[in-house]
């Protein structure tokens, strides 16, 4: 479902953000991706969903080489993308059904669906009465919740969240998880970047660690020292 191989990133710098980095996720896999901060994690995540190509191998999803996407292509790898971003990405200036309804607008859906999914995914993140607020009248939580909606909403095969759990406290992490896991349940293939080691040591799923852009170890062990 994703395959990565021998990719390298680099930056102006020269920063190699990620170096000689193989990777295969299977399509209803839940696997995790750790690593200390400058590591490489949002950067394979933005190979992943396009927003960015790599200096050289080669990165596909499903059977299609994301490196050699043309921009014409890009939204037809959206839909079967979500992308929860580390920092929200919600638009300011617009409610939160607004912001929720944008990937299903881009895809020219119509505007009876669109009510109707909105309402639906809102419910399925438990912010269903907190459609005509404004992002800015929201806690970090509801925030984050209302960006997973974001990327849940064109029910995408993959879903991939940098740090959904980042800035949460304890209760509301654990309530993102679940909700993560739901999702899952249903058939979605997960792949998760978290510094929270408390929640992947409780799940016991696949974790990638990353260290200075390579991968460091790969598997359902776990030890602290990877986070
Ligand atoms: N657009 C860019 N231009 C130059 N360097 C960049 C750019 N984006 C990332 N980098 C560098 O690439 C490396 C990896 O960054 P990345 O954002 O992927 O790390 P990360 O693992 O997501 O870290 P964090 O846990 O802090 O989010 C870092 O050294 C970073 O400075
Ligand atoms: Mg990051």
């Amino acid at each position: 479902m994703i395959e990565l191989s021998h990719v390298y990133k680099s930056y102006p710098g020269p920063v190699h953000a990620l170096r000689d980095f193989c990777l295969k996720i299977d399509r209803g896999e839940f696997v995790f991706l750790v690593g200390p901060s400058g590591a490489g994690k949002t950067t394979l995540f933005k190979l992943i969903s396009a927003f960015d190509k790599p200096t050289t191998g080669y990165v596909k999803v499903g059977n299609k080489r994301i490196d050699q996407i043309s921009i014409g292509e890009v939204p037809y790898l959206r839909r079967k993308i979500g992308v929860v971003f580390q920092d929200f990405k919600l638009l300011r200036d617009r409610t939160v059904s607004e912001n929720v309804a944008l990937p299903l607008q881009i895809i020219g859906e119509r505007d009876s669906i669109i009510k109707n999914r909105v309402r639906e995914v809102l419910d399925q993140v438990g912010l269903k009465y907190k459609e005509e607020y404004y992002p800015e009248q929201m806690s970090g939580g509801e925030q984050q919740r209302v960006a997973i909606a974001r990327a849940l909403v064109h029910r995408p095969g993959i879903l991939i969240a940098d740090e959904p759990t980042g800035n949460l406290d304890p209760e509301l992490s654990q309530e993102i998880m679940n909700l993560l896991e739901r999702v899952h349940a249903q058939g979605t293939t997960l792949f998760v970047a978290t510094h929270d080691k408390g929640i992947i040591e409780k799940t016991n799923r696949r974790v990638i660690s990353l260290r200075e852009g390579s991968l460091e170890r790969d598997g359902i062990e776990f030890s602290e020292t990877n986070v």
